[in-house]
C-alpha cells in the first residue's frame, strides 16, 4: 500500500506576509485530514517563515529547486544544505525549469544525487510537451526523463523518490489530462522505466503523482486510478478550499 501524497507548488507566488496568511489557513483547513502525506512548496524567500509556522503541524515543507553543489561561487543559487535546514522535500525538474532555465535530464539527475546526499525527499517531474504528445512521443520522452533523471541513487533512497507525471500541455492551462490516459502513462511507461533501474519492487513502492490543472472538482477522477498515488498541484494549491478538497479526495 502506497500512502497518498499531495504537494502544492506555489511557484513564484506569495510574499512572506501572504505566506503567513495562507499557511495559517491551510493548517486550519487540513487539520484532521489524516492518512495523506501533504506538502506545501512556497518560494525560497518564504520558507523560513513557513517552517516556523509548520513546526507543530503534519504539513511538510518543500523547496521548488536547489543547486547540486554544496557551496561556492554560484550567484543566486541555493545549496541543498540550506534547503535541508528548513525543508524535508524538494521539487526537481519541473517543466518550467526545463523550459525557461535550461534544465536537462543530466542536471535533474545531479540535483537528485544532491537531494540524496542531504536526505531530502525529491519530487521529480516528468512529462511531454503538446508537440511531443501530438506526435506520439509521450512514451519516449517520459521513459527517457525517468530513466536519466532517476539513475544512480541507492536502492533505499530510490524507493523514497516521488515522481510527478505532468503533461506540459495540462499545466496551468485548465485542460487536465484524464484519469485513464494519465494512469496508462504511469503504469506503462513510468513504472517500467523505474523497474529497469531499480527492479519491480521499487517501481511498485514509489509514489507517482499526476499534475496539470488538478482542482477540487477533478481530483477524484485521477485518484480513483490504481497507479496514481496523489497530485502535484499548482494554481489550486493557492486556494485553501480547493487544496483541502484535493487532499481529502486523495485518501484511499
Ligand atoms: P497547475 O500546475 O496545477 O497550475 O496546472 C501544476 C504544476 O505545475 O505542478
Amino acid at each position: 500500500m502506497r500512502t497518498p501524497f499531495v504537494a502544492g507548488n506555489w511557484k513564484m507566488n506569495k510574499t512572506i506576509a501572504e505566506t503567513r496568511e495562507l499557511v495559517a489557513a491551510m493548517k486550519t483547513g487540513l487539520s484532521g485530514v489524516g492518512g495523506v502525506e501533504k506538502v506545501i512548496c512556497p518560494p525560497f524567500m518564504a520558507l523560513a517563515e513557513a517552517s516556523e509556522l509548520l513546526k507543530d503541524s503534519e504539513i511538510g515543507l518543500g523547496a521548488q529547486n536547489l543547486h547540486w553543489e554544496e557551496k561556492g561561487a554560484f550567484t543566486g543559487e541555493v545549496a541543498p544544505g540550506m534547503v535541508k535546514e528548513l525543508c524535508g522535500y524538494v521539487i526537481l525538474g519541473h517543466s518550467e525549469r526545463r523550459a525557461y532555465f535550461g534544465e536537462t535530464d543530466e542536471i535533474v539527475n545531479r540535483k537528485l544525487l544532491a537531494a540524496q546526499k542531504f536526505d531530502l525527499t525529491p519530487i521529480v517531474c516528468v512529462g511531454e510537451t503538446l508537440e511531443q504528445y501530438e506526435s506520439n512521443q509521450t512514451r519516449d520522452v517520459v521513459m527517457r526523463q525517468t530513466g536519466l533523471g532517476l539513475k544512480g541513487v541507492s536502492a533505499e533512497f530510490a524507493s523514497r523518490i516521488v515522481v510527478a507525471y505532468e503533461p506540459v500541455w495540462a499545466i496551468g492551462t485548465g485542460k487536465a489530462s484524464n484519469g485513464k490516459e494519465a494512469n496508462a502513462v504511469v503504469k506503462d511507461f513510468i513504472r517500467p522505466a523505474i523497474a529497469e533501474l531499480y527492479g519491480e519492487q521499487t517501481a511498485q513502492a514509489i509514489r507517482v503523482l499526476y499534475g496539470g490543472s488538478v482542482t477540487g472538482a477533478n481530483a477524484a477522477e485521477f485518484f480513483s486510478e490504481p497507479d496514481i498515488d496523489g497530485a502535484l498541484v499548482g494554481g489550486a494549491s493557492l486556494k485553501v478550499e480547493d487544496f483541502v478538497q484535493i487532499v481529502t479526495h486523495s485518501k484511499a
